[in-house]
Parts: C-alpha cells; sequence; structure tokens
C-alpha cells in the first residue's frame, strides 16, 4: 500500500525566529534556507514581511535564493500585511500567503474585542484578498486549540469557501492533549462539508511538553501538513521539532506515513541553525541531542556493542551522526574500554586489559569523562608499566602553607617492597628524594615539564622528565589526575632504565 505524504512546513525562520536573542541576518537566513531546501521540507516559512523592513527583505532574498520549496509570508487579516507579504514573494517561484486570526474565546472578545460572526467576516475577506495576489493561500485560526470545535467547523468552511486551500489549527498556547488535539482534527475532518478542497495543518507549541504528541495525534487524525521548526526552537518552550515527527514517520512503519525529509541531512541543519542562532541544543534532545545516542551505563554500552539495536530504536547514521557514542565514564566495563582501545589502536592480552581497567576505574572516579587523550596515556603507560622492573607501590605526602614537605614512598622493585621517607622543598622534591634513597643513585633531572591534557580542575597532568645519569640522558613519562604521582611515576620510569 502507498505510503500518505505529509507535507513538511518549516517555520524556523519565522515562529522560530521569534525567539529572543536567536534572530538571524538576510545572510544567514539563506544560509539555513538552503539547508532547509536540501532537507527536503516543502514550505519554508521566511517571514513576517509586515513586521519590519529586515524581514521584507529576508522573504525576497530568499525567494530569489531557494527555488524548491513553497516559500510563505505571514500576515495579520489585515489588508496592508497582505499587500507588503505579496510584494515581498513577487521572485518567489511558487509563494504563499499566511493569514489568519484568532477564533477562541479570549482571542474574540479579550484580543480581538470582536464577535464570532465577525471574525469569520474579517477572515475570510482576508482570505480572498490575498488570493487576489497568488493562488496559494493559507488561513490560520489562532488559538484553535483553545477554540469552540462547533464554531471552529463554521470558520473553517467559510475559509475554505473563500479560498484557502490550507487551513492550520494551531495549538498556539501549548494546551491541548494530544487525544483532544486528535478529535479537534477529526471533528473538522468530518464536519466541514467542504474539507476535501483543503488540507488541514499542525501547528503544536510546547509550553506543555505535548508538542510532537499533539501534531502526532493531529497527523494520525488526518492532517497531511505539518508546521514544525528545527531542534523544535520557537515561541516560549517552541515549537514541535522537524526531527522528532520526521523520524517517528520513519520508526514507525505501521502508521503508514511518508514524507520528502532526506534524514541523513537532519544532523547537519540542527547544527546549523543551533550555530547560527546561538541557541544550544539540550544534550538530552531526541534525535540531535549530544547524549541522543551515547551509551554511558556498562550493561547499555555491552549491550550496543552486542548488537546496536538492543538500545538504538534509530541508527543515528540514518539522521547524519557518524556513530553512537560509548561515553566512557566510571559506570563503563571492560567491554566498552576494550572496544575504545580497539578503535585507538591497542590490543591488550585479558591480564594487561584488567591492569589498564583499574587504572581507568580510578581515573573516571576523579574526571567525569574519559576522553581519548586520556586512554592513549593510560594505554601507553601501561604498556610501558608492563616492561618495567620498577613500580610505585604507594605514595604519601605532607605538604601545603606552614608545614615542611615530607613524602613516603614505598616502590615494588623486582618483586620486593622498598620504603623510604624523606624531605624537600615541595611534595615533588619530597617525594623524588625519597626514591633516590630507595634506588641509592645520583642522577640529575634536567628537564621537568607538567602540561594539563585537556582542561578543568579535574584534568590529568602529564609529566615529562629526562634524568641525566653519568652523561646519559634517559627519558620518562607519566599522567595522572595527581600530579605529584604523576611526576614521581615519571622519575621512576626513567629511572627503571638506569638501575
Ligand atoms: O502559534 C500560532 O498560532 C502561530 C500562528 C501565527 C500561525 O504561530
Ligand atoms: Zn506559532
Amino acid at each position: 500500500m502507498a505510503k500518505d505524504r505529509v507535507y513538511i512546513f518549516d517555520t524556523t525562520l519565522r515562529d522560530g525566529e521569534q525567539v529572543p536573542g536567536c534572530q538571524l541576518n538576510t545572510i544567514e537566513k539563506i544560509e539555513v534556507a538552503k539547508a532547509l531546501e536540501e532537507l527536503g521540507v516543502d514550505v519554508i516559512e521566511a517571514g513576517f514581511p509586515i513586521s519590519s523592513p529586515g524581514d521584507f527583505n529576508s522573504v525576497i532574498e530568499i525567494s530569489k535564493a531557494v527555488t524548491e520549496p513553497v516559500i510563505c509570508a505571514l500576515t495579520r487579516a489585515v489588508k496592508k500585511d497582505i499587500e507588503v507579504a505579496a510584494e515581498s514573494l513577487k521572485f518567489a517561484k511558487r509563494g504563499r500567503i499566511h493569514t489568519g486570526i484568532g477564533t477562541s474565546y479570549y482571542h474574540i472578545y479579550h484580543k480581538l474585542n470582536s464577535t464570532p460572526e465577525e471574525i469569520i467576516q474579517r477572515g475570510a475577506e482576508a482570505v480572498r484578498y490575498a488570493k487576489s495576489f497568488v493562488e496559494d493561500v493559507e488561513f490560520y485560526a489562532e488559538d484553535a486549540g483553545r477554540s469552540d470545535n462547533k464554531y471552529l467547523a463554521q470558520v473553517v468552511e467559510a475559509m475554505i469557501d473563500a479560498g484557502a486551500t490550507v487551513i492550520n489549527i494551531p495549538d498556539t498556547t501549548g494546551y491541548t492533549l494530544p487525544d483532544e488535539y486528535g478529535k479537534k482534527i477529526k471533528y473538522l475532518a468530518d464536519h466541514v462539508s467542504n474539507i476535501d478542497k483543503a488540507i488541514l495543518s499542525t501547528h503544536c507549541h510546547n509550553d506543555l511538553g505535548m508538542a510532537t504528541a499533539n501534531t502526532m495525534s493531529g497527523i494520525i487524525n488526518g492532517a497531511r501538513q505539518v508546521e514544525v521548526t528545527i531542534n523544535g526552537i520557537g515561541e516560549r518552550a517552541g515549537n514541535t521539532s522537524l526531527e522528532e515527527v520526521v523520524m517517528i514517520m520513519k520508526s514507525r512503519k505501521h502508521l503508514n506515513l511518508t514524507s520528502n525529509i532526506n534524514p541523513r541531512k537532519i544532523y547537519s541543519t540542527s547544527r546549523l541553525v543551533s550555530t547560527l542562532m546561538r541557541m544550544p541544543v539540550q544534550p538530552n534532545k531526541a534525535i540531535v541531542g549530544r547524549n541522543a545516542f551515547a551509551h554511558s551505563s556498562g550493561i547499555h554500552q555491552d549491550g550496543v556493542l552486542k548488537r546496536r539495536e538492543n538500545y538504538e530504536i534509530i541508527n543515528p547514521k540514518t539522521v547524519g551522526i557518524t556513530e553512537s557514542s560509548i561515553l566512557l565514564t566510571a559506570r563503563s566495563g571492560r567491554a566498552a574500554l576494550k572496544h575504545r582501545l580497539g578503535k585507538l589502536g591497542y590490543t591488550f592480552s585479558k591480564n594487561a586489559l584488567d591492569k589498564i581497567y583499574e587504572d581507568f576505574v580510578v581515573l573516571a572516579d576523579s574526571k567525569k569523562e574519559i576522553v581519548d587523550e586520556d586512554l592513549k596515556i593510560l594505554a601507553g603507560a601501561k604498556e610501558r608499566d608492563i616492561k618495567r622492573n620498577l613500580h610505585l607501590d604507594k605514595l604519601q605526602v605532607l605538604c601545603g602553607k606552614g608545614t615542611s614537605p615530607v613524602a613516603t614512598v614505598s616502590i615494588i622493585w623486582e618483586g620486593e617492597i622498598h620504603t623510604a621517607t624523606s624531605q624537600g622543598n615541595g611534595p615533588v622534591d619530597a617525594s623524588i628524594n625519597a626514591v633516590k634513597m630507595i634506588l641509592n643513585k645520583k642522577v640529575r633531572i634536567e628537564e621537568f615539564l607538567i602540561q594539563a591534557i585537556t582542561r578543568g580542575s579535574d584534568d590529568m597532568g602529564k609529566v615529562h622528565m629526562q634524568v641525566e645519569n653519568k652523561s646519559v640522558l634517559y627519558y620518562g613519562f607519566s599522567a595522572s589526575t595527581d600530579i605529584v604521582t604523576a611526576s614521581v611515576e615519571a622519575f621512576i620510569d626513567a629511572m627503571s632504565q638506569i638501575v
């Protein structure tokens, strides 16, 4: 059975752009519009031309730059708005005027100071006037979510009679429940006598977190156009997000719905909009959030590595994300660590992996997330450590302002534990003096470099050291979140080549 096509009306550049601080200049809007065209949206709502010369100009420039989607301009049910919108669409290959008026009790009496009859008359006049400029006219019944269904059916019938071919039923305040919104769409589909001449459109806001659920309920009950934004941006809590609706339709095949969207462009479009609008995407945002395909618990990581579908309903590649990420944290297991080390080119025996895992857990406890740089250091240090006959067993240091630093160090040297205590001008000096006492060697530190690996006070410090013995230089290296420990281990690393 052929799938039912749902038209994607993107309002990122109109409703989305109404977010405070997210305004784009014309060049940026053109960049977004081109990305939306590549994504495959059917309609781009490019602006509200009467609202500002900038918006007017943007609709003109987008109409010139983008040719595939219909370009839509928003108006109130006001003649001047419609004239300006028509003028802004003069270069559009296919232009649409989106006009409308409030139909709820609040809007009729407390915003427009009007009556239900007059609203129908004003709406129909606006539709007819818009129709005198363009063939494609969409009507919105503002606050339809809180409008009486019987009255709404009368409004819709009159607007279709006046020439509207798309009827938008906005849940302007994000108030309706999915079941109510679906019933509203079905009521209109069943009670408006000329509904076969128009497409019903959803336009849901997310004030109660139900925008996507309401939109889906609208589609299931007969709507065939959805008004959405990238990343769900928009007034207040935002609009329905394009990526969610598209991926629901794609994932739940029994709905038998399809759209023209190329899902592989979803992630790049999301990043573009987020960057240009300076509006970060929340990490747990469905489909495009940083954590949408990230697995952090050991059980989930093991499950995903065995078979992706165990914990993923969407292949991240489908939406243009190269792969699911296995976040290495203190909750990760050996399977995830082995997998990531493998990707970095390291293979270890089971015993060696167990040892790296011990260090990994200690490090992960003191650092929120382990990145590849940390792993390279851990793996590299372990490779060197495995080959050595000298290892640091314990280190205890007393230091701080007003105390003279003292360190007690225990070293395993050819299988035996040796301990010494020493003083110094700082914690590193005291510790290294203790190591020197144990090893009884006269050496000189030629170079000593401590560097943070990434950033943050929980970061690992890496230490490079050059130790001179009988005119020969020996190189030592280590890394730890404890820089005194890292310094002593780097010294031991160098000394292991001397003793
Ligand atoms: O939310 C709304 O009602 C709107 C209309 C102007 C379409 O954005
Ligand atoms: Zn809206």
